[in-house]
């Protein structure tokens, strides 16, 4: 029997955070080296293109997006590594799917209705409209089982499915239904300077996110000076959300509990424990450190690496898009 399929794709807008790391693609590894599934994973340019980017800077983040995920332990071995835009079968299947979205649906997506508070009415673009229609062909073209993603993303694979299941219940059975895996503990890395919103590299603050790459000065600095509260006492709960954070992202890097790692900073004060955090943190981060510069330097295998990536996928996107056209009626060639 063939592997069951995982599909997950992330924006190359930038430079990965931690935030991304803990909640995405850390798990993507540890997805991978389960062995149990067919994994693919993709820097989804095509979605990225959605809000506007300067070419040269898409490029280049797209090739860094890339090497951060190599880093981080996507092996190209192992995993389908690709580039979305390599693979036109996204841009065809998400036509086809169109054509049965109703613009009902997307008129309730929340991270629509949030992107879209960014511009002028008259200037929001179709495509940011129909992204997740995008992201709907990206999964059901390789037959996926499981998507790992954030928890904003739930609505948009709930849309995922909807589609999925109209389009078998009109043509007859095509698409596997997708199923988010959605880690909950720790899943979600406030910013460190307001731990009531996500961490996010698109803060105007720099002191709210730390990126993979940050130096380790500079991630001493950001812990150092990361919101905590008056309390004095390092515990879990949400009324010290900052430290709450803090904690989590401890627990991400050292694999202890949260009991373990409370029990081990009783009576002491922030400053020991943020002095520890920042430890944790640069020695989590410096063997993905050390393979991020080998990688990006190596231009050559980067490219092998996408290329072999978007052979494979292409040739499994191929197989279903054949399928859905024959099945709405299109003329073979
Ligand atoms: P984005 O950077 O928003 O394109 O997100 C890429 C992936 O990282 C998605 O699966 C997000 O859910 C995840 N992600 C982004 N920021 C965070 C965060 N602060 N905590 C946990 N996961 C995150
Ligand atoms: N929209 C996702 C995000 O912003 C990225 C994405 C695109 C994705 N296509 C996907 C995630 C397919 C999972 C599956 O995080």
């Amino acid at each position: 029997m063939s592997k069951e399929i995982v599909f997950s794709g992330i924006q190359p807008s930038g430079e990965p955070t931690i935030g991304n790391y803990i909640g995405a693609i850390r798990n993507w590894v540890d997805i991978q080296n389960e062995d149990k599934y067919t994994c693919l994973y993709c820097v989804v340019d095509m979605h990225a293109i959605t809000v506007p980017q300067v070419p040269k800077d898409l490029r280049k983040h797209t090739l860094e997006m890339l090497s951060a995920l190599m880093a981080a332990g996507i092996d190209p071995e192992k995993s389908i590594l690709f580039i979305q835009s390599h693979v036109p079968a996204h841009a065809e299947l998400t036509w086809v799917l169109n054509t049965i979205t109703y613009m009902g649906q997307l008129n309730r997506m929340t991270q629509f209705k949030e992107k879209s508070k960014r511009f002028e009415e008259a200037s929001i673009n179709s495509g940011l409209y129909t992204y997740p229609v995008l992201m709907a062909a990206d999964i059901l073209l390789y037959q996926a089982k499981y998507v790992p993603v954030g928890e904003d993303q739930k609505q948009h694979l709930e849309l995922t499915r909807d589609l999925a299941e109209r389009f078998n219940n009109r043509y007859s059975d095509t698409f596997v239904i997708p199923e988010p895996l959605i880690k909950e503990q720790g899943a979600r890395i406030m910013s460190l300077q307001d731990p009531e919103s996500k961490m996010s590299k698109s803060d105007a603050d720099e002191n709210a996110y730390i990126l993979l790459l940050d130096e380790p000065d500079v991630i001493r600095r950001k812990i150092k000076r990361a919101v905590t509260d008056s309390e004095g006492v390092i515990a879990y709960n949400d009324r010290q959300k900052g430290i709450k954070n803090l904690i989590n992202i401890y627990s991400a890097f050292t694999n202890e509990d949260v009991e373990t790692i409370v029990a081990k900073y009783e009576g002491k004060g922030y400053g020991i424990f943020k002095e520890d955090l920042a430890e944790v943190v640069i020695e989590g981060l410096r063997p993905i450190q050390e393979s991020y510069k080998e990688l990006i330097n190596n231009k050559d295998y980067l490219e092998k690496v996408y290329k072999e990536g978007a052979e494979k996928a292409e040739y499994m996107a191929r197989k279903t898009l054949r399928k859905v056209y024959k099945k709405i009626g299109f003329i073979p060639r």
